[in-house]
């Protein structure tokens, strides 16, 4: 890892391909003999080569934006395979989406209006709002009754009045309870609720539970039992199977378990310094290269690579390069006596990380990494320099245009 800094430079996300490779191994094989399919919901992190490396799996694709649509449909030939769960779409990416042929998720009864008033299309699934929700924040938190998502249970009798008025087929039942689930019989809750509530439509041909599979990032946090929840959904699965029509299946769509664990965000000591109670240790990143900790208050544990050996004797507050007081990435961490240059990792990095980064302050984002299972890394995404970010920047705001009113 320290090689990769060098080589590389800091910052920059590294990820572990046979992570990545082990997390889709473990969910292939929890329901060996049960209709399941699994998406990997790809804003967890989109770089090309990890979404190639999971679809070659035999995992499809989770999208929420017409832009991973398009995103996705260079990895795959089957339009199929890839299910767009909108969120607002407008009524030009609804267009686009039934030309494509995506499978199209719809959240709200006005936009299912519009879609069954499209001379186009055809069939679509609905996301429903279960009224269970969970997630490792309030604003990840999905499911909730009170969310913007998902059409109310009590509204579904429209639902399938619309579908049946315009002679459309809802062949889906979807709901996504929240992201980092904490109680996972939350997840099986909102499952039978779905279940139950399928009764009420006639063209069903999959039912998609969503993802929210968790990551420890603590040491004291237990990781998701996944054998354990899958012998809980089999159940389920079973008792609901009979009857059902040839070829109808389950799906989830997790996103941050496929990657989570896989990725680092390496990062270099530019500077120590004593205030009178804090003992900082300022990085070249920041909330631009990592969001969670300013957004969710969310722990990434931190090691300092080049001390790996030192005892941690020094409480540390890890500070980013990003001109906000708020910027903090780790508050109060016991790590070893740090120097200038010392190389710290943030574990647990691997989604959300480098999806969620930015430009603020106009920096420049960070290069990514594959630590292949052969044990060569591999650049997947070179770093942007601070002049190519300016120079791509001033282009692109070059021309103006005037709009005539
Ligand atoms: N499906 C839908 C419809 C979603 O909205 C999400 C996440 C997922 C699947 C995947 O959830 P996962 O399995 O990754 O938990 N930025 C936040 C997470 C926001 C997730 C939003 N939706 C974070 O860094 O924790």
């Amino acid at each position: 890892m320290l090689q990769v800094a060098r080589q590389l430079g800091t910052p920059c996300y590294v990820y572990n391909e046979a992570v990545i490779m082990r997390q889709s191994r473990i969910v292939l094989d929890t329901f060996e003999n049960q209709p399941v399919k699994w998406l990997y919901a790809i804003k967890a992190n989109d770089n090309p080569h990890i979404l190639s490396l999971i679809q070659k799996s035999g995992i499809g694709f989770d999208t929420v934006s017409f832009e991973e649509v398009l995103l996705c449909r260079h990895f795959t030939d089957n339009p199929r395979q890839i299910f767009y769960t909108e969120n607002s779409m407008s009524d030009a990416e609804m267009d686009a989406a039934i030309q494509m042929g995506v499978i199209l998720n719809i959240g709200s009864l006005k936009r299912l209006e519009r879609f069954c008033r499209h001379p186009e299309a055809t069939e679509c699934c609905v996301r429903i709002n279960p009224a269970i929700g969970d997630g490792h924040h309030a604003r990840v938190n999905t499911g909730d009754s009170e969310s913007k998502f998902g059409i109310r249970i009590g509204q579904i009798e429209e639902a399938v009045a619309l579908a049946k008025k315009y002679g459309k087929r809802i062949i889906g039942l979807h709901a996504h309870i929240g992201s980092g689930i904490k109680e996972p019989e939350n997840l099986i809750a909102a499952m039978k609720v779905l279940i139950e509530l399928s009764k009420e439509f006639s063209d069903l041909t999959f039912i998609n539970f969503g993802g929210g599979m968790p990551t420890p990032y603590r040491s004291s946090e237990k990781p998701f039992d996944m054998a354990h929840f899958g012998r809980l959904a089999s159940a389920l699965f079973e008792a609901d199977l009979k009857g059902r029509p040839e070829g109808f299946h389950y799906l989830f769509e997790p996103g941050r378990w496929f990657v989570a664990e896989a990725g680092f965000l390496l990062t270099k000591v530019q500077t120590i310094k004593d205030q009178l109670e804090t003992r900082y240790l300022g990085t070249d990143t920041g909330m631009h290269h990592l969001m969670r900790p300013i957004i969710y208050d969310a722990w990434h544990d931190v090691v300092n690579l080049t001390k790996i050996e030192h005892t941690p004797d020094q409480l540390y507050t890890i500070s980013g390069n990003i001109c906000e007081s708020g910027d903090i990435l780790a508050f109060d961490r016991l790590l070893p006596e740090a120097e200038m240059d010392d190389v710290l990792a943030f574990c647990d990095a691997g989604a959300y990380g480098m999806t969620m980064a930015s430009q603020y302050n106009r920096r420049a984002l960070p290069a990514e990494a594959l630590l292949k299972t052969d044990g060569t890394f591999q650049i997947i995404r070179p770093a942007q320099t601070a002049e190519e970010t300016v120079a791509e920047f001033l282009d692109k705001c070059r021309f103006t245009t005037t709009i005539n009113s």
